[in-house]
């Protein structure tokens, strides 16, 4: 099984990290295709818990190669920060960490331009991490990516000609200072330094071991429901966080995939702003986000928690293409009596069993439910699908079905060890 992706199907945080390091056990390699630093992945081994915004989750599996490929844009100086992390708690980074020549780098100009939009009353809540503004200098051919850093001379040019503009910006409608160009750079030396030995054409590389027959993991960030074309747009990302996502940002042919893992959780959260038509404003929503654990691990924010929403998980199904299901944090639901999953929505008395694309029609849409029985038993411990209460597996087989591909993985808790493995192929089969 050669090239593996892992993508969430949600509005991101669907737990996609654990899931890539219990894979990446027997990957040669662990692949970024999209985003920045505005994700945040999570990993616990033991009583140690890892948070990776930009090295990949595989890190943690000495075998895996770690790449962050062209469609990632990179923060130097998070990429640095978190590098020594990791070798501080012994973990090894060296010849193991490529970043591709083709990634985008995340200027300090692109955040301080997040930053002010996200003051301005119409912002539509992002991370912080100037991933708009770096991805729209990549698109309006003014981005600086790695490869650029490393001939200093040019760079400069590139960075006064992309401060031309941005600095008018900054002075006439945001009111901050602008930017010395000369500075930019001086700042960024020290960065550049550390991370010239990891440069390289990853895309050569992904392919060459993808030729040998190596196992390739793709690890998605934030989810469907975030895609720049087919989520919720304004309400999104500006990357491609679906299984196209990978071809355009790896560098690899759609032909080389074979295996889709979307990554579900057992409901549904989203930080920022836009629709979500099953989130529950009560004590329930409260109830998930404590017990899940529900805040950002970029941004510290409350996540918003609801109901399971098979409309987005159909949606995500026909994005991505998806082989197969993980279903993360089922043990988050242990003590409700009754779990709501949402079948369909009612719009201006219409039912609508797809998602509709536009977010002003889905911020209409009222959630139809269908109420399962909880268990009310603690699922933590459990390490065999055969062991889980008759009430647990109803409700993983309503979610296979709906999502119509098998499920492969449950995850009842945050450690490495909390995950158990559903009988092939899918649990209704069982
Ligand atoms: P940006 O990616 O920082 O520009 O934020 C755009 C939207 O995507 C905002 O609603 C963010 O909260 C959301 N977002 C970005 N990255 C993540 C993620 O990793 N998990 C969940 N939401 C995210």
């Amino acid at each position: 099984m050669p090239a593996q992706v892992v993508v969430g199907t949600q509005w991101g945080d669907e737990g996609k990290a654990k899931i890539v390091d219990f894979l990446a056990e027997n990957a040669d390699a662990v692949v970024r295709f999209n985003g920045g630093a505005n994700a945040g992945h999570t990993v616990a081994v033991g009583n140690e818990q890892f948070i990776f915004h930009l090295v990949p989750s595989g890190i943690l599996r000495s075998r895996a190669m770690c790449i962050l490929s062209g469609g990632v844009v990179v923060e130097l100086e998070q990429l640095c920060a978190e590098v020594a992390e990791l070798l501080e708690r012994k973990i090894v980074v060296d010849e193991n960490l490529l970043i591709s020549e083709n990634c985008h780098v995340v200027m300090p100009y692109h955040k301080a331009l997040d930053i002010a939009r996200n003051k301005r009353a119409d912002s539509i809540g992002t991370t912080a991490r100037g991933i708009g503004p770096v991805y729209s200098d990549k698109h309006a051919y003014m981005g600086i990516r790695v490869g650029d850093l490393l001939d200093r001379k040019g760079l400069l040019e590139k960075i006064r000609a992309a401060l031309s503009e941005k600095n008018i910006v900054f002075d006439q409608i945001y009111h901050i200072p602008p930017f010395d160009p000369e500075q930019v750079v001086a700042e960024l030396e020290p960065y550049i330094e550390k991370i010239k030995p990891f440069v390289a054409n990853t895309s050569l590389l992904i392919n060459k071991l993808l030729d040998e027959g190596k196992t390739v993991l793709f690890e998605g960030a934030q989810g469907a429901m975030l895609d720049i074309n087919h989520g919720t747009y304004p309400f999104v990302t500006s990357s491609h966080p679906i299984g196209g996502g990978v071809c355009v940002g790896a560098g690899i042919g759609p032909q080389r995939i074979e295996k889709i893992l979307g990554v579900v959780k057992a409901y549904i959260t989203r930080v920022g702003n836009g629709p979500m038509p099953t989130e529950l404003e009560d004590e329930t929503g409260e109830y998930l986000r404590t017990k899940g654990g529900e805040f950002g691990a970029t941004t510290g924010r409350p996540r918003r928690c609801g109901w399971f929403d098979c409309l987005v998980a159909k949606h995500a199904k026909r994005l991505n293409g998806l082989t197969e299901i993980a279903i993360t944090k089922l043990d988050v639901l242990d003590e409700l009596e009754n779990i709501k999953i949402c079948q369909a929505y009612s719009y201006r008395g219409e039912t609508l069993t797809e998602l509709p694309v536009q977010a002003d029609v889905l911020s209409e849409c009222e959630p139809i439910l269908t109420e399962l029985p909880g268990w009310q038993e603690d699922l933590s411990e459990i390490t065999s699908y055969s062991d889980l209460p008759e009430k647990a597996k109803s409700y993983v087989s309503s979610l296979e079905e709906t999502v119509g591909c098998p499920v492969t993985f449950i995850g009842v808790g945050p450690k490495r060890s909390q995950v158990i493995l559903a009988p092939q192929p899918g649990v209704g089969a069982s």
